[in-house]
């Protein structure tokens, strides 16, 4: 018999298109692991309330999400790819861990912080347990690995600190989860004018979705910012020309990035070339993503079918740990 494969969950808010730092922090790893490892990927959409209480488009973000998903190339038949609110299990889940997560430590969250910043008319108690309900869906399949981007490492942390705490009051029923990347550093996307993460919120012009057409792509890109270059040697690269390098690192031949690196250190770099070819390399890699993304969705009964074969798929684990929990707990009186 094969040895038990490790146990893999990540997931994803269903709060917009899905952009390149989703891609490259994220959803890449998420199909290399699905060769290697028990892969459940879930399409966050309880979340999404947290920040997004209007529900009208709810519906096709999540339908779109999928499609987009498995056009980037999750297989449904090698990873569990379903909608959170399908499993009530991690509902239930939450709300024990809400009695071992202290307020404190929930109001210094930076995701919290940046939140209450953002919608101070809307302050909700979910948005502070936020990281208890993304611990409930890690923990519900005692997952091990959680490929995630950088931004979502202190959350994963705070997961592990819960799951500590559950197991030391109540005995040990939890693995330690670690936020997960092939290589070495969690992966951060900047948006196109070097400013910041690239993110849903942000301006969209400055931020590359898997949805852009091919001339949207290259308008992004020419557009992104550069300088008159640099004038001394192997100087550092200010913060949104590296940014153009790592997408280029990340589309591009070695070489063809090696040689604007050289062209860069040697002064001579024309960041007019360097876009034209970034934004070539992009819509060779987006186009076919978009293609197939855009079949899938067309494709109905097949989506159907895809979110009930995970749904049924990710409740058998989850239901086999609450089990494990409920009586860990104690919860048993007939
Ligand atoms: P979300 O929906 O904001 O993003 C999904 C994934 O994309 C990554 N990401 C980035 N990576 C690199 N550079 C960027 N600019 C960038 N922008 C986004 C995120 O790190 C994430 O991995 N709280 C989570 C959703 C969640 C979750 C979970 C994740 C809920 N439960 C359980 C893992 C495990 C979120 O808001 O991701």
């Amino acid at each position: 018999m094969s040895a038990k494969k490790e146990i893999v969950l990540s997931g994803i808010r269903p709060t917009g298109f899905v952009h390149l730092g989703n891609y490259f922090g994220a959803i890449r790893n998420w199909v290399n692991m699905q060769e290697e490892f028990d892969c459940y990927y879930c399409v966050v959409d309880w979340h999404s309330l947290t920040t997004h209480p209007n529900t009208k488009e709810l519906k096709e973000n999540v339908l779109r999400l999928v499609s987009e998903l498995i056009g980037s190339g999750l297989d449904p038949e090698k990873c569990v790819l379903y909608i959170q609110s399908d499993i009530p299990e991690i509902a239930e889940l939450y709300l024990y861990l809400n009695m071992l997560a202290y307020t404190g430590e929930l109001e210094k969250t930076t995701t919290f912080k940046d939140k209450v910043r953002m919608q101070p008319e809307n302050v909700n108690s979910g948005l502070l347990t936020y990281p208890v309900l993304q611990a409930a869906d890690i923990l519900i399949h005692r997952a091990v690995k959680v490929p995630v981007g950088k931004d979502q490492e202190q959350h994963i942390e705070m997961t592990r600190n819960f799951a500590q705490r559950f197991n030391y009051r109540y005995g040990e029923v939890f693995p330690m989860p670690y936020a997960f990347n092939y290589g070495d550093d969690l992966i951060k996307i900047m948006s196109l004018d070097g400013s910041g993460k690239m993110s849903k919120s942000e301006n969209q012009m400055n931020t590359l979705y898997l949805a852009d057409d091919d001339d949207l792509i290259r308008k992004k890109i020419m557009k992104a910012k550069t300088d008159s270059g640099p004038t001394t040697p192997n100087s550092v690269k200010p913060d949104y020309i590296e940014g153009l390098f790592n997408l280029m690192n990340i589309v591009s031949e070695k070489e063809v990035t090696a040689k604007f690196e050289d062209d860069f250190n040697k002064c001579s770099i024309r960041y007019g070339d360097m876009k034209k070819q970034l934004a070539e390399d992009m819509v060779k890699f987006i186009a076919p993503v978009r293609s197939r993304t855009q079949a899938i969705r067309r494709d109905e009964k097949y989506m159907k079918q895809v979110m009930e074969h995970g749904a049924s798929k990710a409740r058998a684990s989850a239901i086999a740990t609450l089990q494990l929990v409920r009586d860990a707990i104690g919860l048993k009186y007939h």
